[in-house]
């Protein structure tokens, strides 16, 4: 499960919650950085059937998510406006209203107040994050004032959605977790790829696009990427998109992995797979080479989830030779953060 009941979950301004960058000692805080502005997946589109209502872990606080009897999908804050129920909690979507268990007031997807059984309505209305689904995953915008600071992940195409996934929780900030896509040494030293070989490191607005060439096949799950020039686009910090031609077999590879910070210093990853041979078909043999090749991206991954567990992050690391690309990665990733209110006064 991706979340349960947070009694915790404090009523934060829209505008606090992004706050600085840098460690708030007095906080108590066990993680150097806060949480980034942007698009972080929240589930993917197949779990939120119309009718449909999840909780999930967003920024520290709880989101509910549901889908309109008409197909679209919101994310709100969860306590009712009237007297503080969970709408995740037995809230129930009725048509495009999302329906308060408690006292059966319903919410329109505006977030007004809509009615109840016996004609009241209030004034209060629910919070929403922005949402917005691309390539089968559910984003949703965190950050600022609320109001999206940049566009949502960009689709690989239409129809294409993951037909295998993986998800597990870290111990981990989102932006150590995606600085593994540019951390070209940990490819050899910790997965034995020695095959790997940058190209490109290069930061493009709220993107950060990648490559690099696979030369030799030294390990088992590498050899279909022999020869291949791997080219990779971080959305933001919460969402990577990897398209992958393999020549033999002659198959296409759709790899997302995207990284969502759920609480302080935690992070819900998602690796997910789709696989086109020949045309955008979703065929049997398509899903069982997408399920085979998540089992090896997993085998991968599950090598990086104990260094992360217990990786501290630094400020100041000491990078030498190789680590070019993290440079480049840590200054483009402080686009994501609000300056610190007491940065003039560090200086
Ligand atoms: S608390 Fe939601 S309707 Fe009363
Ligand atoms: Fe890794």
């Amino acid at each position: 499960m991706d979340v349960g009941t947070d009694h915790r979950a404090r009523a934060v301004p829209a505008s606090a919650r992004t706050g600085p960058r840098r460690r708030r000692a007095a906080a108590g805080r066990e993680h150097a950085l806060d949480y980034p502005s942007g698009w972080f997946a929240l589930a993917l589109s197949s779990e939120l059937a119309r009718g449909a209502v999840l909780r999930r872990r967003l920024a520290g606080e709880d989101v509910v998510l549901y889908r309109t009897r008409s197909g679209s999908a919101h994310a709100v804050r969860p306590h009712c406006p009237h007297l503080g129920a969970h709408l995740g909690h037995g809230g129930k979507v009725e048509g495009e209203d999302l329906v308060c268990p408690f006292h059966r007031f319903a919410f329109a997807p505006d977030g007004s107040c809509a009615g109840a059984p016996d004609g009241a309505v209030i004034r209060g209305r629910l919070e929403h994050h922005p949402v917005a689904e691309s390539d089968g995953f559910v984003f949703a915008w965190h950050g600022g004032d609320g109001t999206p600071g940049f566009e949502p992940p960009r689709s690989l195409g239409a129809d294409l959605a993951p037909t295998s996934c993986w998800t597990t929780r870290l111990r981990a900030h989102v932006q150590d977790v995606s600085e593994n896509l540019v951390d070209y040494r940990h490819l050899s030293a910790l997965h034995g790829l020695r095959s790997a070989e940058p190209l490109v490191v290069e930061p493009d607005g709220h993107r950060l696009h990648t490559q690099m060439r696979m030369s030799v096949a030294d390990r088992r799950w590498a050899r279909p990427f022999t020869g291949s020039e791997i080219s990779s686009w971080l959305e933001g910090l919460g969402c990577l998109r990897t398209k992958i031609r393999v020549s033999r077999p002659r198959l296409t590879l759709h790899l997302w992995i995207t990284a969502t910070p759920v609480d302080p210093g935690r992070t819900r990853v998602r690796v997910a797979f789709a696989c086109m041979i020949g045309g955008r078909r979703v065929t049997l043999a398509n899903k069982v080479l997408a399920w085979i090749f998540l089992r090896l991206a997993v085998k991968v991954v599950r090598e990086d989830v104990p260094i992360w567990n217990h990786q501290r992050h630094l400020d100041h690391p000491h990078l030498t030779h190789g680590d070019e690309g993290i440079g480049v990665y840590r200054r483009w990733a402080r686009r994501f953060y609000a300056p610190a209110p007491d940065s003039a006064a560090d200086a």
